[in-house]
């Protein structure tokens, strides 16, 4: 293993009745003036909000509001909620919604404390110097943004797509209540899966040695995904899959099932820039891609992709050799992306080669990227054209 420091400080509230209990009692402990950020609505058609608004009127609570944070969530609009906390004197911001919402509050809270735009962070211009405190109510079980420090925000002036965070950022709760994910549609349903699948995937192919119990969580995990993500599928309102895809996704993306090694995270680099061209959704760029960077570095280690087809797909090895197992593994993430109907190829989305270049040199403006395998922006730019 590599060694590491490993610190999560944010209280997770998981489960019924959580928010009705102890809402109140969180938001209390950093003051009465709180800026409610949400996205397009579908936190006023569930009924969330108006529990939600309830309870902090309740309490005795002044909100402000910001609405309408897109997918894929705009500097434009971090910038209207800095504005909104600096001159209201906002004491904490509470985020409604999924990883966008978050992510955008993350980035509103870093802002409130940057002497400058905060774009500068995420563009590795600048460092963040403090946050306001922010609570999550996640909506949508995917990121995992509800218990880590990270956000990513679109430039859509300069066409780009960047994540950043520090350790300010952390939530200091979150409440995840499976029965808030009840309304999310079929396809970001999948969108999620496939975005906890790819964090996994992220964590599992590495070079560090000596790390068989991580090894063993993330196959775990993968397991759960696969098998939870249909029963969703097949009955939205299934509490147990929704309430297992739920922690999936927190501990996919917390720190905990990945410490000691330092992932690949190529595959996020390369759909990062596709979304801050085309605005797709982020699951979906995910699936599409990373089954031609699985073919693309297989050849690096092998017996990496043979455990996953044996331990986290369940293939019987007998008579099978390590390429044979590799090479199967690869056909099963495929085969299952099919299976929830996940998109395949970048003309799903009527992408065609006319941004390859930009893309590829984009990804790759801080340096290589990758750890199983280093990539530059020729191998960029081959991944990409195999996923046309
Ligand atoms: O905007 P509303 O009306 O709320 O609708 C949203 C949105 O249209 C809808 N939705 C969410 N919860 C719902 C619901 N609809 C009905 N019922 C509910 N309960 O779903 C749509 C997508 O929401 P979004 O928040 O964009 O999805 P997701 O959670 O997948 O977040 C994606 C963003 O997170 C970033 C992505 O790049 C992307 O920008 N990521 C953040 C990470 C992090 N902070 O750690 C890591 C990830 O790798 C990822 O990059
Ligand atoms: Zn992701």
């Amino acid at each position: 293993m590599d060694a590491f420091r490993f610190q999560n400080p944010t209280a997770l509230y998981y489960g019924k009745g959580q928010i009705e209990a102890h809402l109140a009692e969180e938001v209390l402990k950093y003051g009465k003036r709180v800026l409610v950020v949400y996205g397009g609505g579908s936190i006023k058609r569930n009924g969330l909000y108006d529990k939600v608004m309830n309870i902090l009127h309740g309490a005795g609570v002044t909100t402000f509001e910001l609405s309408g944070v897109e997918p894929n969530p705009r500097l434009t609009t971090v910038h209207k909620g800095v504005d909104i906390c600096r001159t209201e004197h906002v004491d904490l911001i509470l985020a409604v919604g999924g990883g966008s919402v978050l992510d955008c509050s993350k980035a509103i809270a870093m802002g409130v404390k940057y002497d400058g735009d905060v774009w500068e962070i995420y563009a590795r211009k600048g460092q963040a110097t403090g946050a306001l405190p922010l609570g999550t109510i996640l909506t949508l079980a995917a990121t995992g943004s509800e218990m880590n420090a990270g956000g990513v925000i679109t430039n859509w002036e300069t066409k780009e797509k960047l994540g950043g965070g520090s350790p300010y950022t952390f939530p200091k709760f979150s409440f995840c209540d499976p029965e808030n994910t009840y309304t999310v549609p079929r396809d970001q349903t999948v969108y999620g899966a496939c975005d906890m699948l790819a964090h996994c995937f992220e964590h599992y192919f590495h070079k560090t040695e000596h790390t068989e119990l991580q090894q063993h969580l993330i196959e775990g995990v993968i397991k759960t995904i696969v098998h939870n993500t249909k029963a969703a599928l097949d009955s939205p309102n299934d509490y147990h899959a929704r309430e297992t895809l739920m922690y999936c996704s927190t501990m996919a993306l917390n720190g905990m099932i990945n410490m000691g090694l330092r992932g690949d995270w190529a595959c996020h680099a390369m759909e990062h820039e596709v979304s801050a061209i085309y605005d797709i959704p982020h699951g979906g760029g995910l699936a599409i891609i990373f089954p031609h960077w699985m073919e693309y570095v297989k050849s690096e280690n092998p017996s990496r992709f043979a455990s996953l087809a044996t331990e986290a797909f369940g293939v019987n090895p007998e008579g099978k050799s390590t390429d044979e197992l590799a090479d199967i593994a690869i056909a099963k993430v495929r085969e299952y992306y099919k299976e929830i109907g996940a998109p395949q190829r970048l003309a799903d989305y009527d992408i065609g080669d006319e941004n390859l270049e930009t893309m590829a040199a984009q990804a790759v403006r801080f340096g290589e990227i990758g750890q199983f395998k280093k990539l530059g922006k020729d191998d960029v730019y081959n991944i990409l054209k195999a996923a046309l």
